[in-house]
């Protein structure tokens, strides 16, 4: 004992000595290096310059690490699309995860979550259980379906969901799912119900805590639970549905035949919230404050020294997305406006005076009015206008693009649902019928990377962050304007003349629909020139001249509307105006066709 306590003491003794060793080394081969370069110094001032040619192999392996850094750097800071969907950008600490079964309300259920202060993301049904264990939620959320658990081809998820021990939440054909694959029993109902139903609940211990025995909900189904899977117990009936909802306490599965997170059912946003905080554990920590702070740390670290271009449209997810960057990465910020001619009055001095004025960005506005027009020339084709326009703007923004030095990142205003939309299985709600609507979009050929700030935001979310940092109001409360602008409102062909007319009257619908308080409560109001004229008499003179038609619809989200019943003073005083007003037009017709059947747009 005595000699291994000795051996112990004699090298803890060798360890001390060591950093003494080590700085006295140190410091002699400091001595020594500063002789060597004061010599190379003195030598190198005698040697004459000589330009160092790097050989090509040395220069390849350059690149080859300079670009696997850059790659590394942004899979860090933006992780891209993994095989099963998008990472959010934003990295929160309690996550709900939706997976979707294709259900129209599936977007609905992450957005109620939202609003509770609950970061929540929308996954494809098929997600593994590695990719959700990579992604760490809190708890599942299956959404509903179209389909029949006993489809051909009916969505499953992986069975290895159920053993992860995560909460989870079956809404309708989620809640079918679980019970299919529980070994429990779906089978058809006598009638589809569809509607408001009362729903008595049972039990509320956890899912319906905090609410009335008695509530009002909306239900939409075919298929109903006739078994539940073993372990499980029923906790709200309907008096059409035995088993509206039931529970495994024990393993934390939960069930709902009806849509909570839809506005007719009665506190349904409750539910969705018992499920997220009080079932899965997660606290309200979603604020847009710690979204700003987190996104601006992102893109600072993301951009570094680089530049980024952004293409500007006036619009408010450009606009809140060019805010949000110039917010982060100052001048480094490039955005470009592409001036088409087929914008709407007074548009471009607007933009400038708020982007160039108020933020004080590089802004970049390009007068490209004349070769939109050259190619729109006796083009009536609907289709073959949007094509020629998106083409030509791919083409400006290109040329001006590649004129600013040293970019690397093309900043974009997507947001979460074009997000969505993109990774759907099944093709989300939307997606087919906005196929045609993604004029601007910007090619692979620009080899930059995309620098997305606000892809994990639905739109309301968007404006709130725009007001926090600034974005005036006018801005984010803009009614939508198409990509391809009076150009698709001008019913034939594009002429200079017929834009002059279009404009003057959008100009006077504008201006009388926000005199009577109406802007804000109306999705879009604007003037249409139809191809006909018509006869007229003004003063004693007959005239012959065009019809504008106005078009005032409501709508959610543009896939479907209803038009506008507009006072009829309003009405009165809009034609009275444009006919008065604009040269060129004699007649002003009102558009009361719905979507569907109509569209908003008339091409
Ligand atoms: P529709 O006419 O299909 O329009 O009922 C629905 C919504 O989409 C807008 N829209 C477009 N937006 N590029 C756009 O950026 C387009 O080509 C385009 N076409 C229609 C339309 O204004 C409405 O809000």
């Amino acid at each position: 004992m005595a000699k291994q306590r000795k051996r112990k003491k004699k090298t803890a003794k060798k360890v001390r000595a060591k950093p003494k060793k080590r700085k006295a080394k140190a410091q002699r081969s400091k001595v020594r290096k500063g002789r060597k370069s004061r010599a190379r110094v003195r030598k190198a001032k005698k040697r004459k310059p000589v330009v160092r040619k790097r050989s090509k192999k040395k220069s390849r392996a350059r690149k080859v690490r300079t670009s696997k850094r850059r790659l590394l750097r942004r899979k860090a800071l933006f992780p891209r699309l993994s095989k099963e969907g998008k990472k959010p950008a934003f990295k929160a600490k309690d996550v709900i995860l939706v997976l979707d079964f294709g259900s129209q309300y599936t977007q609905l259920i992450a957005r109620r979550i939202r609003e509770n202060k609950v970061f929540c993301q929308i996954v494809p049904f098929h997600i593994s259980p590695e990719e959700i264990q990579r992604i760490a939620p809190k708890g599942l959320i299956f959404s509903g379906g179209p389909m029949s658990v006993y489809d051909k081809g009916a969505p499953y998820p992986q069975a290895g969901l159920f053993k992860l021990g995560l909460p989870i939440l079956g809404i309708c054909y989620g809640m079918q799912v679980i019970t299919h694959m529980l070994d429990g029993k779906v089978d058809k109902t006598k009638e589809r119900e569809f509607g408001r139903a009362e729903l008595f609940v049972d039990s509320n211990a956890d899912l319906f805590a905090n609410l009335p025995t008695n509530l009002t909900c909306w239900m939409s189904h075919g298929d109903e639970i006739k078994k539940m899977p073993p372990g499980f117990i029923k906790i709200a009936h309907t008096l059409n549905n035995p088993i509206a909802a039931f529970a495994n306490r024990q393993r934390k599965i939960f069930g709902v035949q009806f849509h909570p997170e839809v506005v007719h059912t009665q506190r349904g946003s409750q539910i969705l919230v018992n499920f997220a905080m009080r079932i899965c554990g997660c606290l309200p920590r979603w604020t847009m404050d710690k979204f700003i702070d987190s996104t601006l740390k992102r893109v600072q670290e993301t951009v570094a020294r680089k530049k980024v271009v952004l293409g500007l449209s006036g619009g408010v997810d450009s606009s809140v997305a060019a805010a949000l960057i110039h917010r982060a990465i100052g001048n480094k910020l490039y955005c470009i406006f592409v001036d088409n001619g087929l914008l709407r009055k007074n548009e471009v001095a607007s933009v400038e005076k708020t982007f160039k004025g108020h933020f004080k960005m590089n802004l970049v506005t390009v007068d490209a009015h004349t070769r939109f027009l050259n190619r729109l020339k006796n083009v009536v084709d609907p289709e073959q206008k949007r094509k020629i326009i998106g083409e030509e703007f791919i083409k400006v923004f290109q040329e001006t693009a590649h004129r600013i030095k040293n970019v690397e990142f093309l900043g974009q205003g997507t947001l979460y649902p074009d997000v969505i939309e993109s990774v759907s299985p099944l093709g989300g709600p939307s997606a087919k019928i906005k196929s045609h609507h993604n004029v601007g979009g910007l090619p692979k050929s620009l080899k930059l990377q995309l620098l997305e700030p606000l892809r994990d935001l639905f739109k309301d979310e968007v404006r709130v962050i725009g007001k926090h940092i600034g974005v005036p109001e006018v801005i984010l409360n803009r009614q939508p304007f198409p990509g391809p602008g009076l150009a698709i409102r001008i019913i034939g062909e594009v002429t200079q003349e017929r834009l002059d007319i279009l404009r003057e009257a959008d100009e006077i619908v504008l201006d009388e629909i926000k005199k009577a308080g109406l802007y804000q409560n109306i999705w879009q109001s604007f003037a249409v020139l139809l191809p006909v004229k018509s006869v007229g008499v003004m003063g004693d003179q007959r005239t012959y001249e065009n019809v504008i038609a106005i078009r005032c619809v409501s709508s959610v989200d543009g896939m479907t509307a209803d038009w506008v019943q507009l006072p009829n003073e309003v009405l009165g005083r809009i034609a009275n105006r444009i006919i008065n007003e604009v040269q060129g037009v004699n007649r002003v017709v009102y558009d009361v066709s719905s979507k569907p059947p109509a569209t908003i747009e008339w091409e």
